[in-house]
């Protein structure tokens, strides 16, 4: 899978982000609010459908029914999880309707666009190297991958890149607009790394050392899957704890993020916990989990913030709107409550 994130992976990134980039351009002439969780919602949806999938632009107007298909999943599975009841409450009945439609929506897609790409690949045309490509191959050499299960895999994909990777970067919009000391630093390596090239390159993005940083710290404080958890097959024993078999352990990044005991100030912002020569953080920091199933995606995911970043933090300075709270939302993935509206002006450049 790692094959569909790679040195093209970054420049299709990059027209796709030039018409997004074009668009607040254009709305934000002088200087304007603007809402940040929806633009990096729009930019990550585009995004994962073009890069993942091919998907046509066109498909995905602003009015398209995914964003909304995938929020009511997620929100689904967390109801589902809490209260295993949920179900059988009839004043859940119509969300549970809807949840079942929006399931519909995403499998019915899902099945058009690999029938359409797997008919493409029969006649030998040429067709991108991207995700649905190798659901596609990786089912040809499966014995037991049947057509749902590759639906399963094309709809874990379509919603595991989505809500994560925009909300963290809503999160860090939000925390670099509240510390302008961290927002100059940041600014001060994208110009030095980029300067005023429309085209950022794969070495760049290996160069933006204190973004990643920043990047990084930002799914410490929030992390935008906030857990995971794993089935216990069998008794064990780990560090003299007694963890008896058939039990599910659940682990809580967001917990584990903001405890004293493993990051001193956890509440502070501060991305130099994760300079180079630091520490490396040990099993308490799992934004992406760790092991064998692990986020697929996390390779691709920051590249595309990294990529999102540079050329936002390029071109224009971010304040807050007052007013708004810095509450967390949590419908499965985080989310931050008031939206992050920002006042968003051009930077004035120096020749
Ligand atoms: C900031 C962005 C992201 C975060 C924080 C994140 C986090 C996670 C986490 C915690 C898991 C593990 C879930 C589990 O243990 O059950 C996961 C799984 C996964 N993620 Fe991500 N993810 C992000 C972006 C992406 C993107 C962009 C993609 C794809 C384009 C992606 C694809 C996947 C897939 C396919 C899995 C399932 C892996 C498996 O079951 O083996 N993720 N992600």
């Amino acid at each position: 899978m790692p094959t569909c994130f790679n040195l093209s992976t970054v420049s299709r990134l990059m027209s796709l982000l030039r018409c997004r980039l074009y668009f607040i351009s254009s709305f934000n002439v002088k200087s304007s609010d603007y809402n940040s969780a929806t633009f990096f919602a729009n930019v990550s949806h585009f995004n994962t459908f073009q890069v993942a999938f091919g998907a046509d632009l066109d498909l995905l107007s602003n009015n398209s029914p995914f964003p909304k298909a995938i929020e009511v999943c997620l929100k689904g599975m967390v109801y589902q999880i809490r209260d295993s009841l949920f179900q059988f409450n009839p004043k859940n009945w119509p969300f549970i309707n809807e949840a079942r439609e929006a399931c519909r929506l995403l499998r019915t897609t899902g099945a058009q666009w690999i029938h359409e790409r797997k008919t493409s690949m029969q006649k030998g045309e040429d067709v991108p190297k991207d995700i649905l490509t190798q659901i596609i191959k990786t089912a040809a050499t499966e014995k037991n991958m049947t057509e749902e299960f590759m639906l399963d895999n094309f709809v874990t994909f379509f919603i595991a890149g989505q809500e994560t990777t925009a909300n963290q970067l809503a999160f860090c919009i939000m925390e670099l607009a509240r510390h302008p000391e961290i927002l100059d630093k940041v600014m001060k390596e994208v110009d030095d790394v980029i300067g005023m090239k429309q085209e950022i390159s794969y070495d760049d993005l290996g160069k933006l050392i204190y973004l990643s940083q920043v990047l990084k710290e930002t799914l410490r404080i929030y992390p935008t899957a906030p857990g995971t958890s794993r089935d216990i097959p069998g008794d064990m024993t780990i560090d003299g704890i007694h963890l008896p078999g058939g039990f599910i352990c659940l682990f809580n990044s967001y917990a584990t993020g903001r405890m004293e005991k493993f990051f001193k100030e956890p509440l502070k912002f501060d991305p130099d916990r994760f300079h180079p020569d630091s520490p490396k953080p040990y099993y308490c920091y799992f934004p992406f989990a760790l092991g064998p199933r692990s986020c697929l995606g996390q390779n691709f995911a920051q590249m595309e913030a990294k990529v999102v970043m540079a050329k936002l933090l390029q071109r224009f300075n971010f304040s807050l709107v007052p007013g708004q709270t810095f509450d967390i939302q949590d419908t499965g993935t985080l989310r931050p409550k008031s939206g992050v509206i920002c006042t968003i002006k051009h930077r004035k450049y120096k020749n």
